[in-house]
C-alpha cells in the first residue's frame, strides 16, 4: 500500500506544479505574441512587407511593436522594430559581450547568458557588454522595408 503523502510534502508538490505552470503560460504566451518571420533574401539584403507587422484583429490598425526574421542565411536573427510607418530599425540580435543570442521583449533585448540589456536603438543600458549592437540601414517602401545587410 502507497503511504499517504504528508501536508508539506503535499504543499511543495502542489506549489511546485502551479509555479511551473504558470512560468509555461509565460512562456506560451510569450511565444504567440512574437511573430517570427524568414524574410525575402536579396543580393544585399532582406526584404520584409510591412504588413508582417499587423495584428490580426479585424477593422483595427494596430502593429506588433517588433518582429524578428529568422532566416537560415543568417547566422543570427534581425530584430526589427516599428517606430512609425516611416521608421523602423534593424538590430542585430548577437550580444556584443561573448555573441549569445538575445531575446526580445517590449522595447529592449536582453541577453540570457550575463544579463546585458539593450534599448530598441541598440544602445547598451546594461552591461557587461561595452559596445552597443550592430544595426542595418532600413529603407522603406510603400509596403515593403529593405534591411540593407552591406553597411552595419
Ligand atoms: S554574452 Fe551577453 S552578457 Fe555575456
Amino acid at each position: 500500500m502507497k503511504a499517504p503523502m504528508n501536508r508539506r510534502k503535499f504543499i511543495q508538490t502542489s506549489c511546485t506544479a502551479c509555479l511551473s505552470a504558470t512560468a509555461l503560460a509565460g512562456f506560451i504566451a510569450s511565444c504567440k505574441t512574437t511573430k517570427y518571420i524568414s524574410g525575402k533574401l536579396g543580393a544585399d539584403g532582406l526584404y520584409v512587407n510591412k504588413d508582417e507587422f499587423k495584428l490580426d484583429k479585424k477593422g483595427d490598425e494596430n502593429y506588433r511593436r517588433f518582429i524578428i526574421v529568422r532566416n537560415e542565411a543568417l547566422q543570427y536573427p534581425i530584430c526589427v522594430y516599428r517606430i512609425t510607418d516611416s521608421e523602423y530599425r534593424a538590430l542585430w540580435m548577437q550580444c556584443t559581450h561573448q555573441g549569445t543570442e538575445l531575446l526580445a521583449s517590449g522595447d529592449s533585448l536582453q541577453c540570457p547568458a550575463h544579463g546585458s540589456e539593450f534599448s530598441n536603438e541598440g544602445k547598451i543600458t546594461s552591461g557587461p557588454a561595452d559596445r552597443d549592437l550592430r544595426t542595418f540601414p532600413v529603407t522603406v517602401t510603400q509596403n515593403e522595408l529593405f534591411i540593407d545587410l552591406r553597411k552595419a
